[in-house]
């Protein structure tokens, strides 16, 4: 059986991978995600300097591709990701002016996750907002507008999609241990808001791991999930990935009932945007690794 097979026996929604046009159109790619994976997430073509490059102008035909594809063989799309300071247009990082920025902000949510309302499952509608200290990271989002952005993203993305669970998505959360500062940090905020009544159904932590890290991921996870009514782990790869490491991070979700699901971030390791550093479970010949054996073994 696939990974994904497996997961969903184990009560879990899905086990899947970043993918888009590009990797879908690789032929042997193609057949590894079909037989694996459950679950794609656009890798790049969800992000705003693909999507609203010029103010107005929209561009949705990577992600039209990946969300076709998708459903034409039952798959489940994570949507990645609409509020983020990186991959963004200079025309928005330079927004100084409240209104400005909060009726553009509207306007991107609304036309990206209301395109494909009732095809996502989940939308990371802020992306790594947090700084390492656990506090608001500085982007044009937090000056201009403070913690205001956080609902004024969620609630368009609710309108847009009432059914897709609307996800705060984070890196470095789940390395460190529980009481690493930005987990503890994140936690509280997302705690914070959802008793504000900000419409967050989740909380994904990434997971781009370094070797030996894995160790740390149950406990911080746990934290995280016990904050947010689900949770997710969204971007995995290991730099110099071991069995024990997959294993570890994995089994994280698994033993987590609210966890719903993980999502590797890519399927070869020569495709990986950390491509020299080995982190994930198919190699360059498209041969599964020992680690995707050994989740497959021991899940
Ligand atoms: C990465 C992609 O994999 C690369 O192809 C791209 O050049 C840069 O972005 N955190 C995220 C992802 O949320 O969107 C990033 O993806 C990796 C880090």
């Amino acid at each position: 059986p696939s990974i994904d097979a497996i997961f969903k026996s184990l009560g879990k929604q899905f086990f899947g991978t970043a993918a888009d046009r590009n990797l879908i159109n690789n032929g042997r790619n193609q057949e590894i995600l079909l037989h694996n994976f459950g679950q794609y997430t656009p890798e790049n073509s969800g992000k705003w300097d693909t999507v609203e490059r010029s103010q107005g102008n929209f561009n949705f035909g990577d992600l039209d591709f990946l969300v076709d594809f998708a459903q034409r063989n039952n798959k489940l799309v994570r949507g990645h990701t609409t509020v983020w300071h990186s991959q963004l247009p200079g025309w928005v990082s330079s927004i100084n002016n409240r209104a400005t920025l909060t009726s553009v902000i509207q306007r991107h949510v609304t036309a990206e996750i209301g395109r494909y309302a009732g095809k996502i499952i989940h939308w990371d509608v802020i992306n790594e907002m947090f700084s390492e200290q656990g506090t608001l990271r500085d982007s044009v989002f937090s000056r201009v507008l403070g913690e205001d952005f956080v609902r004024i993203s969620f609630e368009a993305a609710r309108a847009a999609d009432p059914q897709a669970k609307l996800y705060i998505n984070e890196y470095n959360t789940v390395e460190k241990g529980s009481n690493y500062a930005k987990t503890t940090g994140m936690a509280r905020y997302v705690a914070k808001w959802i008793a504000a009544g900000i419409p967050i159904d989740g909380i994904g932590a990434q997971a781009h791991l370094m070797a030996g890290e894995g160790r740390n991921v149950a406990a911080s996870l746990k934290a995280l999930c016990a904050v947010a009514p689900e949770c997710a782990l969204t971007e995995v790869d290991i730099v110099n990935a071991g069995t024990t490491d997959y294993i570890q991070t994995v089994k994280a979700c698994v033993d987590i009932p609210n966890c719903v699901g993980v999502t590797v971030w890519g399927v070869r390791d020569s495709d990986s945007w950390r491509a020299n550093n080995n982190p994930l479970l198919f190699n360059y010949n498209y041969d599964a690794k020992p680690a995707y054996s050994a989740l497959v073994q021991t899940l």
